[in-house]
């Protein structure tokens, strides 16, 4: 059934108060079918959980909300299990289940919020491990067509927070299943960020992955406001990468500035020290502000609008590339 005017407050988790002319939901890929055939041509939206959105207009079209469920093993061997969950689950509860079942390799994913489906649109990433480390394919309605098409991991173009559904493909499919190769032996990966301090706190020496699971969501919920309470799309900007001499400069300065390496001309600065170093860190600007905790988080504290919360990322970018002579890329798909 197709609603009109609707308001996408609830769908998207920047709070963001704008409507939509028309709003359904599909729960299995023929009843996508049924309705692409309809809205032929026409604007769309497709929505997951509305985690990575800043929506900063109505939307003057139809916005499909993503409801296809169910999780089933395809195939297993002795020590890998394929599995596939329907785009429409929603991402940390398949964590979860996998986590029960004692499949291994998206431990360190949890707590990300969304729906499975568009896990593979940004190629998600936390603590080590993106989701291309275990990716097997997906299957996608071509909106233009209706025709169902496979990609695999190497189809899909994977790279830091990128995918080619967000470039030669965008806006061109609707992922609708998506398969994941899981280990069946216990292998964790606990070497990124803080998850070994965190599991000594825990006074966990051989961790499980369900222990695992449990440091990455304390870590996560210490510092990532939750967006039930702070409007929030998780970080707003991509880590840039430099080259080594601009490093070398910026240490002139801030001899303590942190880098990861990349290959060997390029580092890794995290966004989130330029924009605290920068001042930016707390600071509110009417009803939208830069997270107190985490840097690379900008926050809706009530009724900010999406243009409001943009004109603050525009800012913070001129900023850095004033003081550093780098210029942030948003992660956020702005609407
Ligand atoms: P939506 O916001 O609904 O959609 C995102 C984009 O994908 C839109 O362009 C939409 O049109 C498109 N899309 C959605 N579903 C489909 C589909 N089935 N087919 C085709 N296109 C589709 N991300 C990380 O990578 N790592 C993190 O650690 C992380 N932490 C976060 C923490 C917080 C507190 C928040 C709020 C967000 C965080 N994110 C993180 C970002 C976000 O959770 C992920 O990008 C997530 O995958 C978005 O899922 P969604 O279903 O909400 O997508
Ligand atoms: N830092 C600061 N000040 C801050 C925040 C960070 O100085 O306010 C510096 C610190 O040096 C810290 C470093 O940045 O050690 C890294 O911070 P953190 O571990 O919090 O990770 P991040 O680089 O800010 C990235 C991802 C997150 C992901 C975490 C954990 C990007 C854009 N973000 O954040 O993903 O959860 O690592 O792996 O790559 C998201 O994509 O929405 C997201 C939350």
């Amino acid at each position: 059934m197709i609603s009109e005017n609707v308001s996408l407050k609830p769908f998207n988790t920047f709070g963001i108060d704008v409507k939509a002319t028309r709003f359904a939901t599909f729960a299995s890929p023929e009843e996508l079918g049924q309705i692409l055939k309809d809205n032929k041509n026409k604007p769309l939206l497709i929505l997951g959980g509305g985690s990575n959105l800043l929506l900063t207009k109505d939307f003057d079209g139809l916005v499909l909300k993503n409801e296809i469920k169910g999780i089933e093993v395809i195939s297993e061997t002795a020590d890998e299990v394929l599995i596939r969950s329907g785009a429409g689950e929603v991402w940390h509860e398949f964590v979860l289940y996998c986590i029960s079942k004692n499949y291994c390799g998206i431990e360190n994913l949890s707590l990300i919020p969304g729906s499975v489906g568009a896990s593979p649109m940004q190629n998600i990433g936390a603590y080590g491990v993106e989701i291309k480390d275990v990716f097997d394919k997906l299957e996608a309605v071509e909106i233009a067509t209706g025709e169902i098409h496979t990609f695999d991991n190497e189809t899909c173009e994977f790279g830091y927070r990128e995918s080619i559904f967000k470039h030669a493909v965008k806006n061109q499919y609707v992922i609708t299943n998506v398969y994941f190769k899981l280990s069946k032996t216990q292998n964790t990966n606990t070497s990124y960020g803080a998850i070994n301090q965190q599991l000594e706190v825990m006074g966990i020496g051989n961790p499980t992955i369900k222990d695992v699971s449990d440091a990455v969501i304390a870590i996560r919920s210490s510092k990532l406001p939750n967006p039930k309470e702070i409007g929030n799309a998780g970080s707003f900007f991509k880590n840039p990468v430099i080259e080594h001499a601009h490093y070398q400069e910026i240490l002139k300065n801030y001899p303590n500035a942190p880098s990861y390496p990349v290959g060997e001309q390029h580092v890794k600065v995290p966004a989130g020290w330029l924009i605290e170093t920068a001042g930016w860190k707390g600071k509110v600007v009417g009803e939208t502000g830069v997270h107190k905790n985490q840097a690379l988080v900008l926050v809706n504290y009530g009724d900010a609008t999406g243009k409001e919360i943009y004109q603050l990322s525009t800012d913070i970018i001129e900023d850095i590339n004033q003081k550093f002579k780098i210029l942030l890329t948003r992660e956020v798909n702005i609407l």
